[in-house]
């Protein structure tokens, strides 16, 4: 096994990534390993822009939003040809080992250097929409649903003002998790997600029924992934007759300070990530379950993953 002298860094953005930034860097000084930030995602990867980073560099950082190092959609890593300039890009910089932060299209391109080209990779789940196969919790997601959070309570006092419908679109991708943690969080009369089937007939008759019983206000969450909050909207309307507005929450969700659960999941998922490496583990990522960090393969990790709806439709049901 190859001594680990340097080690690659690549992020994605969400919040709580800096903490975890942070806990790769400050973990591999202590270990006397270098680390290279890698600029602008794969695209910085294949392009050889990297960045050192210091114990003093990731100063100021913890509770900063977004990555220090930017990031980018790289299309071109999907190619053969791209894939090679990465890993020229790689050994030209003596990088032996790399960390890679991010959520699925991260961790598929991690598993695409650690299966393929034999690089020694450990991913960090961190992703708004938690929907990294095996993982309890990505880094960002707590701080994207707290985020959503506050929106909707502040659209509640419009919507009891105006004994409005509202509609409000969360992200998510092909993923409910943002949805229903909202929906339950914040009270909200129904969740729209892609892994369940939408019945419209019978959400608008249950808005009808239960405005005629005295409720003032019907929240509904959609996710990204299965409907379209205007659209819904435009229908609830048309359905019950009721003054029915829509919010996309959008970006939003991706921004502001990590909140301490994310911070303490950066922290010790990114100091795991570089000691699992030194310890010779590749192509796993991160995880933690019954209170013990561990590692899944990253080969799982990017599989779909499959939410359990049962007890949101449950306590949804009985608790609006
Ligand atoms: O994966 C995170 C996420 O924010 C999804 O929730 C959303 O569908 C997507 O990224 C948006 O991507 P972009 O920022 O490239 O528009």
């Amino acid at each position: 096994m190859k001594k680990i002298k340097r080690i690659g860094l690549l992020t994605r953005d969400c919040a709580g990534i800096n903490a975890a930034i942070r806990a790769v860097v400050r973990t591999a000084s202590a270990h006397n390993i270098e680390v290279l930030g890698v600029k602008h995602g794969y695209n910085g990867l294949m392009q050889g822009d990297f960045q050192p980073l210091t114990s003093r560099s990731v100063s100021g950082i913890l509770n900063l939003g977004g990555t220090i190092l930017k990031t980018s959609r790289a299309y071109a890593f999907k190619t053969k040809q791209g894939q090679l300039k990465a890993i020229a890009a790689i050994k030209n910089s003596n990088i032996d080992a790399m960390i890679v932060i991010g959520g699925n299209g991260s961790l598929t391109g991690a598993n695409t250097l650690a299966s393929r080209y034999k690089i020694p990779v450990i991913g960090v789940p961190a992703t708004i929409d938690n929907d990294v196969n095996g993982v309890a919790m990505t880094i960002g997601a707590d701080t994207a649903v707290n985020v959503a959070l506050d929106a909707i309570d502040k659209i509640r006092d419009t919507a009891a003002s105006l004994e409005r419908i509202f509609v409000i679109e969360v992200m998510g991708r092909d993923c409910g998790y943002l949805a229903l943690q909202v929906a339950l969080a914040g009270g909200c009369e129904n969740f729209v997600i892609p892994e369940q089937k939408l019945d419209l007939k019978k959400i608008c008759a249950d808005i009808t029924k239960g405005y005629a019983a005295g409720k003032a206000t019907w929240m509904i969450v959609v996710a990204e992934g299965k409907a379209k909050a205007p659209a819904l909207a435009k229908k609830i309307t048309e359905i019950t007759g009721l003054e029915t507005r829509e919010v996309v929450l959008g970006h939003v969700q991706r921004g502001g300070r990590p909140t301490a659960f994310d911070r303490i999941l950066a922290a010790k998922y990114g100091s795991f990530a570089v000691e699992s490496l030194i310890k010779g583990y590749s192509g796993k990522v991160v995880n933690i379950s019954n209170n013990q960090l561990g590692l899944i393969p990253l080969a799982h990790a990017i599989k779909k993953k499959h939410i359990a709806v049962k007890d949101y439709d449950r306590l949804v049901k009985i608790l609006t």
